[in-house]
């Protein structure tokens, strides 16, 4: 099936390792394809709420993904739209969320209660993102991966991370037997790359080479201390003055057009035929001072 065929695309952020740049990889991804005019929306489906807080949303001042999937409210009606970054919407999420066993009619079929929601979404938006929690047992992780046609694995460099992702290589091969057979892995993203731990990183890619071969992105996203102040904040890279000279913005907006290339060629992708992309449909958001003293030093 084409993209154009399918609507929008579905990408679940998971690794169920704690702490490895999922939400910060979802929101700053959806910001980033945001400022190229796509549209994104984000389904928090986290108890611990990483992207609701990071978008700046007060966590159970308002309905979300728990609403979603246990009531007939839509997206339509639940997504956030004011104070978000360009092109993105949220629908947000709570503590709450974790009785949502609760709530579900003991009818419903537990790998399929994003189905609806997803059909919904991809009919208004360009990318769909669904940030998972760091419970890979969770009903809302496994729905994720029960109902994306793309995973989006989330690692930090680190040699704790690399025990992790032997587990979430399990995991994304399990939904595909049981439940999913077109999960793909869209790539692998490493996140908090230290420039001098090249050992490490070397490692650490190895294992993702070995185990899933072609699916790295040329981009890498530095360890950079204005990601977790810019959260603190409640905002993205992509709100703050001047971010077009952040090299992590710049990364960001990179890995998008990598992602984009992947997804409107999937088939071209999964069978390792795919062509370099063109970054050039970035290159005005980037370093416009760069850019200017370029001209100056054209125009002499
Ligand atoms: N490139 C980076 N450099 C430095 N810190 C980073 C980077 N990326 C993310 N962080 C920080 O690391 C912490 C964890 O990131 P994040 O919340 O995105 O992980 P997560 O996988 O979503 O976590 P959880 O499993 O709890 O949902 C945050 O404080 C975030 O700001
Ligand atoms: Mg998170």
């Amino acid at each position: 099936m084409t993209q154009a065929q399918r609507g929008g695309a579905v990408i679940a952020v998971g690794n169920q390792k704690g702490g490895v740049g999922k939400s910060t990889n979802a929101t700053h991804l959806a910001a980033a394809l945001g400022l190229r005019g796509k549209r994104s929306l984000i389904i928090d489906l986290d108890p611990g709420a990483g992207s609701t807080k990071l978008l700046g949303v007060p966590v159970d001042s308002f309905a979300g993904s728990l609403e979603l999937l246990t009531t007939d409210e839509t997206v339509a009606s639940l997504a956030i739209r004011d104070h978000m970054p360009q092109g993105v919407h949220l629908v947000p999420s709570r503590q709450q969320l974790l009785e949502i066993e609760t709530l579900l009619s003991k009818f419903a079929a537990r790998t399929r209660i994003l189905d609806r929601v997803i059909a919904e979404a991809r009919q208004q938006y360009d990318y769909v993102f669904l940030d998972t929690g760091h419970s890979a047992g969770f009903i809302t992780t496994v729905a994720a991966y029960s109902s994306a046609e793309w995973f989006l694995l989330s690692a930090f460099a680190h040699p704790l991370s690399l025990a992790g992702l032997t587990d979430a290589f399990r995991d994304i091969a399990d939904a595909r037997r049981l439940s999913n057979p077109d999960l793909e892995v869209l790539g692998v993203v490493f996140n908090a790359v230290d420039g001098r731990a090249t050992r490490l990183r070397a490692q650490v890619e190895t294992t993702v080479a070995e185990a899933l071969p072609g699916r790295r992105f040329d981009t890498l996203i530095s360890q950079a201390v204005i990601l977790p102040e810019a959260s603190l904040r409640g905002k993205t890279l992509f709100q703050l003055p001047k971010f077009e000279s952040m090299p992590v913005a710049q990364q960001y907006l990179r890995l998008s057009v990598e992602l984009e290339h992947r997804v409107h060629n999937r088939e071209a992708f999964l069978s390792g035929e795919l062509g370099p992309c063109d970054y050039g449909v970035i290159s005005h958001l980037l370093e416009p001072l760069g850019r200017e003293l370029e001209q100056l030093v054209v125009n002499g």
